[in-house]
């Protein structure tokens, strides 16, 4: 696929800017473009929720006051992501159209009102949404100060309308052919369920059918698949007018309605929306707020495998997490830092301006009501802006990763649903979230794939869970271990096929127990507060003598495969020695088995070892102090960028394995480099 490049060849700093808001309010208009230049904004989001401004009237287009906004942006230097409207629809358009209009799963219809909520089947917006992308495309596709299209906004939901059921139907007739077919996938003939027509079929609903997992699996299939077609339905007049501009989709972080692997089959560019719950603790560690951020970052990074932009992120506070906390003084240059070490190839905010009504006026904006430059988060943006400004080497850089973190969706949805074995929190992405912990902590750069991606050339694989495994990926990781490779298994893995069904046989399933050496016995989940003791009885690298567990105990026999820690409990009922933690050769590679959902300190142990043997080096090799965390990118001019970060209210200092030079003061540090709290630096070493 042909993924034009943005053009435009600096960083971009920028923010959602909603002209539309202020008409009628020309001084305001143009006081932001000189703000703007002042906060060294390059580039802004422009026509988000503008539909009812472009058109108030059906086929009645108004585009001259956008045109005219583009126009002096650009003649002052500012580039212009452009919007598509469809994130929030017209009421007259919601009136004269009910169809538009979302059903919920219980079955009722929407009012007009609030965002994110029309119909992704209904033929009248596609209709609808294609003919102001028309427009749109027709008048600015070519315009040079026009660099992106921002396709709808954080795209999410689902709906369960009459059209939405039919086309459902029909997406399941495709893929099953037959009903006996879609029977036997479902396991209908369970309580009775078994359908006899297609027209029996209804998506999930807490009024209806709840109890067929694969029902439930294929219907998140089918939002998606629908929701990439109306994805698909939006760019068509815009690529047709010109392909060369590339389109993006902001995502939403580790929101699991639709599959967003499948959305980026669709992107030129991936995107998010990043907004972690900063200074929710009182010794003010931001450690844990940091790394549920930047393994999403790495998410995004690792979808099309090139940097990501950060579309928005607050220059200070929220006003929707439960208590919304400015970024304290300094705090936002760290963030931005953070971002930049993870791939992203721009800083940009929500919003520009605060909107003076409705349910967003005390966002945080880089202007506040006050409209003055002299405020703290203005000049801190506009510190931002000078950093980015100076940083066109890092642009496009690359971050290499040696390790390759699978993470599946499906699998996700399949083993959430699962009823059982544990259902206060079977802790699926909080273990694959334990595993990125510990190489980010170290600076190891992860690259986080779905199975399907290609992994064949990570010296290390780790697949926490993966509950649900088809013959096909169970077939691509064999033989990547074959061939050399080293892989990471855990409990609770090939367990179903790609239907939901449990598979028949030893599992893991598909020759991954064989492989592996080891055959699953039973899984025994624990309640919280509850643990167990694995006990190391050989260390093939440096482990403690014991560590604890909680949540999930997989029991396994050792079938084959060498014993590395065994079970130790005070239950007098229970055997001696059972494993859960194994490693057994397979072809040229390793496989590695952990039965228990292990304490942190045996992840780090366990996972650092394993990736110095296997020659897998951090950013910097140097031991970290606890809240100090380092990353790496390489550009392609043979200069490679390390950036630590102080995530503690602390002053820390970091011991430099090699001198590096501060990119924006020029200053080289020979071997100490102090950091100030929450302090963030960007180092360079010409290779
Ligand atoms: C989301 C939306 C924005 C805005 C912000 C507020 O990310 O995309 O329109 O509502 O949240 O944080
Ligand atoms: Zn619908």
């Amino acid at each position: 696929m042909n993924r034009p490049p943005i053009p435009y060849p600096h960083m971009l700093h920028g923010c959602d800017y909603n002209p539309e808001q202020w008409l009628n309010r020309p001084d305001i208009l143009r006081q932001d473009i000189e703000q703007m230049k002042e906060a060294r904004i390059n580039c802004v989001s422009v026509g988000i929720f503008a539909w009812t401004a472009l058109e108030p009237a059906e086929g009645d287009y108004h585009l001259d006051w956008l045109a005219e906004i583009i126009d002096n942006l650009y003649a002052n230097g500012i580039y212009t992501v452009l919007a598509t409207p469809s994130g929030a629809k017209p009421a007259w358009m919601a009136h004269k159209y009910p169809e538009i209009r979302r059903v919920s799963a219980e079955r009722v219809r929407d009012l007009q009102g609030g965002r994110h909520n029309h119909c992704y089947t209904s033929p009248v917006y596609r209709e609808k949404t294609r003919a102001i992308n028309e427009q749109l495309a027709k008048r600015f596709a070519h315009h040079p100060g026009v660099i992106l299209w921002h396709v709808s906004n954080e795209i999410q939901g689902e709906c369960h309308c009459p059209l939405c059921q039919d086309a459902f139907r029909n997406w399941l007739k495709a893929r099953y052919g037959t009903l006996d077919a879609l029977n036997q996938a479902w396991w209908t003939a369970f309580w009775s369920h078994t359908y006899t027509a297609w027209e029996q079929i209804e998506s999930p609903s807490p009024i209806g059918e709840t109890n067929v997992h694969g029902l439930n699996l294929d219907w998140k299939r089918f939002c998606t698949a629908q929701t990439r077609s109306f994805f698909e339905n939006e760019i068509a007049p815009l690529k047709a007018e010109n392909p060369e501009i590339p389109v993006t989709m902001n995502l939403m972080g580790f929101y699991d309605g639709i599959n967003y692997w499948e959305m980026a089959k669709s992107l030129d560019v991936v995107s998010w929306d990043s907004y972690p719950t900063w200074h929710s603790n009182q010794d003010g560690d931001e450690t844990y707020n940091a790394f549920w951020a930047d393994a999403f970052s790495d998410i995004c990074r690792s979808m099309l495998g090139k940097p990501f932009l950060l579309m928005e992120n607050t220059p200070s506070q929220t006003n929707w997490h439960g208590v919304c906390r400015p970024k304290t003084w300094g705090f936002h240059r760290l963030t931005a830092i953070d971002n930049l070490a993870h791939g992203a190839d721009s800083i940009q905010y929500f919003q520009w301006r605060q909107s003076r009504g409705c349910s967003e006026k005390f966002h945080g904006a880089v202007m506040t009501h006050a409209n003055r430059t002299d405020t703290r988060v203005f000049q801190e943006v506009r510190g931002v802006g000078g950093m980015l400004e100076k940083l066109d080497r890092l642009r496009g850089a690359r971050t290499e990763s040696k390790v390759a973190l699978l993470y599946d969706i499906e699998s996700h949805w399949a083993v959430n649903d699962a009823k059982g074995p544990r259902n206060e929190g079977i802790g699926d992405n909080d273990l694959m979230l334990r595993f990125y912990l510990q190489f980010w902590k170290a600076g190891i750069p992860v690259d986080i794939l779905n199975p399907e991606q290609d992994y064949s050339g990570y010296t290390l694989v780790c697949a926490p869970m993966l509950y649900m495994l088809s013959g096909a990926a169970a077939e691509r990781l064999l033989s990547y271990v074959k061939s050399g490779g080293t892989l990471v298994m855990t409990m609770h893995s090939g367990i179903v096929d790609e239907h939901d069904l449990c598979y028949l046989g030893d599992t893991p399933a598909c020759g991954l127990a064989e492989a592996a050496g080891i055959r699953f016995l039973e899984i025994d989940p624990l309640y919280d507060g509850q643990y167990e003791t694995v006990q190391i009885v050989k260390a093939p690298f440096p482990l403690a003598e014991s560590y604890r567990c909680e949540r999930l105990c997989g029991r396994a026999a050792a079938e084959g495969a060498e014993v590395l820690g065994v079970y130790e409990t005070d239950n007098p009922c229970m055997p001696d020695n059972i494993p859960c933690l194994t490693r057994r050769a397979f072809g040229r590679g390793m496989i590695y088995y952990t039965g228990a959902f292990m304490e942190d300190r045996f992840y780090s142990d366990f996972l650092l070892s394993l990736a110095e043997k296997l020659e897998i080096a951090p950013a910097l090799d140097t031991t970290l102090p606890h809240g100090v965390v380092t990353a790496s990118r390489r550009a392609k001019d043979g200069t490679e960028f390390f950036f630590v970060m102080n995530w503690t209210r602390e002053q820390k200092a970091v011991n430099l394995p090699f001198a590096l030079k501060d990119y924006e003061s020029g200053k080289v540090y020979q071997s100490k480099l102090p950091l100030a709290p929450y302090g963030a630096k960007i180092l360079i070493r010409t290779l």
